[in-house]
């Protein structure tokens, strides 16, 4: 059904994003943080907006077991509520970026498809896909939930790189292997990247 046959109106803002934009110093962004759990992706999303917030840079993180908690509280990890859960957070994405805000977005994203999809709700200078590469078997003994013993005593279905697919990203913005660098590193390596591209001064 159209928006006009639902009776819902685009209401426009009297501030654009640009003018939040200037207010902030910065441009707004969504960095896409994708991997496998246990890979470390919400570990250098928060010690990132750690950084930034110091540097003045407006910044939040979206990590999926918190949007879990609440927004998403009613999805589980079947394919469909997978692209459901991302469909939401790229809505709220394109929401933050508005806003003016540099939004670090962490989450497994495993299928090639709904990371396409949240990419084309984005011009493409203001979707920033980072793919955090871990071997399934670093994963696995770093464990750090408990969630692979659990997965591999059959008790978490649709688990993912157990009993559920991650496609590899092909051609991400960024790659950082956490088995070869640290936290500290791999922040350090991001906002160089970000400032290459110019989405940082
Ligand atoms: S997804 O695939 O993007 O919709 O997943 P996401 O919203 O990022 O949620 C991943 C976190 O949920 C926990 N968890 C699971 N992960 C993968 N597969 C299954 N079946 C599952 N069940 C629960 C887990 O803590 C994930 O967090 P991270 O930070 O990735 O370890």
């Amino acid at each position: 059904m159209s928006n006009e046959d639902r009776n819902i109106t685009w209401q426009a803002s009297s501030l654009s994003r640009q003018d939040r934009e200037n207010n902030n110093g910065h441009h707004s962004r969504t960095l896409w943080f994708t991997g496998l759990s246990g890979s470390g992706k919400s570990s250098i999303a928060f010690a990132l907006e750690r950084y930034l917030h110091e540097q003045g840079v407006r910044s939040y993180v979206l990590d999926g077991d918190n949007v879990r908690h609440g927004l998403n509280k009613d999805l589980g990890f079947t394919a469909a509520d997978r692209q459901e859960n991302l469909r939401r957070i790229g809505e709220v994405c394109k929401l933050m970026v508005d806003a003016g805000v540099l939004v670090l977005s962490a989450f497994i994203s495993p299928h090639d498809s709904d990371r396409a999809m949240v990419r084309s709700m984005f011009e493409p200078e203001d979707f920033i896909e980072i793919y955090v590469r871990c071997s399934i078997e670093e994963c696995e003994r770093r464990d750090p939930k408990g969630l692979y013993k659990k997965a591999r005593r059959g008790e978490i279905p649709h688990f993912t790189g157990i009993s559920a697919p991650y496609d590899v990203p092909q051609s991400p913005s960024f790659i950082i292997d956490t088995e070869q660098c640290t936290i500290e590193e791999a922040v350090q390596d991001i906002i160089q990247h970000l400032q290459q591209i110019g989405a940082l001064h």
